[in-house]
């Protein structure tokens, strides 16, 4: 443990990453999908022939995109530097290995937020004030610059699924940087990308359609039919594309983690359903919703579309937003960076060392003072099953262990620590690492959380 622990009593930390992370993705989606959407809706525009429609379409893509820049340079920057603040406390050891790996790669993702961010006031700002082609351009340079993007933080986020034989071969060698590439076009680089792109241009309708259910119907029901008409085709790619990119995803998944999905599909009947099987479904069925919601609410009905129906889709989106972060977020279990590191920070390699020299020898954040076993092993859950348990809240440790006696956890932890092959929590959880001290240790402090002994009886006086 080279770190201290970021506690975050009933939530656990994950799931301030995650709710940061998801409302995040939904922005920062938004601003690329945008990229493309308001260049190819202004240029749609200045080709309109009749004057007056073409005047109503630009006076909306101007206001469209004042709430665009609102909610992607305002909120989508703030919850981007709250995912690093974030992931630093809650996963110091991977956020080290991101940033020493990829530090290029940071430093050019720097420089297009830079642009995307200077372009977008300059879009804004210069409506009606520069000549219309020149405006058209700025817009042009934006959706590079933001699809630029996506194009590199795709690289980092797939690398964490699966960083590729190459890296891994040199991974802890000091020689990590050098294949750089390799890590980067990893096995799932090209179907997460395209899986993203599709959600952008979905997310850039599905905003859109905010906008536009706020236009007149009454004062102009032309340009509320074209506009709500034409931000509904933005989800089409998506959904005829998704299934396949899912499967192409799903397919250069290593298989240990492909079992974390197909364990839930074969088990259907029995009623063992993985995480990452309901949350696959809850994608499905909110993305048939949006389509059935935008078809017969938007396409068909354009005039009648009002801003709760614009924000019913809106929260379909963002659930099922939530749900495939979820999944991907899931399907890397046990591991941060794909057998490389697990969800505590532990290396794959160092688990040899740490059971000989134990979990807490090299820490410096452990208090000196906390000799007794019982705060070695309140250290050592915080460490190694903190970053996906709580004693109370999320996971719960008193709920999972609840009528276990003390012997009863102490072989659980033992059966974690020894991580036979067959062990069927290999699918998801690390092994405890360390001595057979720190698995006491452990024990003796779950088992005190679980089983705690009873108040000493306070005697009254007897007269
Ligand atoms: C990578 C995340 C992760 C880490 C780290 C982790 N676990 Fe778990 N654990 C899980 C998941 C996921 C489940 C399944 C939870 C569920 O069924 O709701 C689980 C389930 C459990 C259960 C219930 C098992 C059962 O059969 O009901 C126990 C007990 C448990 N964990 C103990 C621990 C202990 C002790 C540690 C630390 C040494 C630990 N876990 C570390 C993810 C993790």
């Amino acid at each position: 443990m080279n770190y201290p622990f970021w506690e975050i009593p009933f939530l656990g930390s994950g799931w301030v990453i995650g709710i940061i992370a998801i409302f995040h993705v939904m922005i920062s989606q938004f601003a690329v999908g945008g990229g493309l959407y308001l260049p190819m809706a202004e240029r749609k525009a200045m080709r309109m022939t009749d004057p007056e429609t073409r005047a109503a379409w630009l006076k909306q893509l101007a206001s469209h995109s004042r709430f665009f820049l609102v909610v992607t340079a305002v909120f989508g920057t703030v919850s981007g530097v709250g995912i690093w603040f974030a992931i630093g406390l809650t996963h110091p050891e991977a956020t080290s290995t991101l940033i020493h790996n990829f530090v290029f790669g940071w430093a050019m993702e720097w420089v297009f937020f830079l642009v995307e961010l200077a372009t977008v006031a300059v879009y804004y700002y210069t409506w009606d004030r520069i000549d219309p082609k020149l405006h058209l351009k700025v817009g042009w340079v934006y959706g590079v610059a933001s699809a630029f993007t996506l194009i590199i933080i795709n690289g980092i986020l797939a690398f964490m699924l699966t960083p590729g034989d190459t890296w891994i071969a040199v991974a802890g060698t000091g020689q990590e940087a050098s294949k750089f590439w390799n890590a980067f076009f990893n096995p799932t680089y090209w179907p997460s990308l395209l899986l993203r792109t599709c959600v952008c241009c979905s997310l850039a309708g599905v905003w859109a359609l905010i906008t536009s259910s706020r236009i007149d119907a009454d004062k102009q029901p032309a340009l509320k039919t074209s506009m709500v008409q034409w931000s509904v085709k933005w989800l089409v790619p998506s959904f005829v594309a998704m299934p396949f990119l899912m499967i192409w995803y799903y397919m250069m998944v290593p298989a240990s983690q492909q079992a974390l999905l197909t364990l839930g599909i074969d088990t259907i009947n029995a009623g063992t359903f993985s995480a990452v099987t309901r949350m696959a479904l809850v994608i499905i069925i909110t993305s048939a919703t949006i389509v059935g919601v935008a078809y017969y609410l938007a396409y068909r009905n354009p005039l009648d579309f009002n801003l709760s129906h614009a924000m019913a889709v809106l929260l379909l989106a963002l659930i099922a937003t939530g749900a495939g972060e979820y999944s991907r977020e899931m399907l890397r279990k046990p591991y941060v960076i794909g057998r490389w590191m697990y969800s505590n920070g532990v290396r794959v390699p160092s688990v040899a060392r740490i059971n000989q020299e134990g979990y807490l020898t090299h820490s410096n954040w452990v208090w000196s003072g906390s000799d007794s076993s019982y705060s070695r092993g309140e250290a050592i859950f915080r460490g190694e099953c903190g970053s996906c348990h709580t004693m109370d809240g999320y996971r719960p440790m008193r709920q999972l262990l609840a009528g276990r006696d003390r012997a009863n956890i102490g072989s659980f932890v033992l059966m974690l620590h020894d991580y036979k092959p067959d062990m069927p929590y290999r699918r998801f959880m690390p092994p405890m690492v360390g001595t057979q001290q720190d698995v006491n240790d452990l024990s003796d402090y779950l088992n005190f959380q679980v089983n705690p002994p009873a108040a000493p009886r306070v005697l009254t006086a007897q007269k």
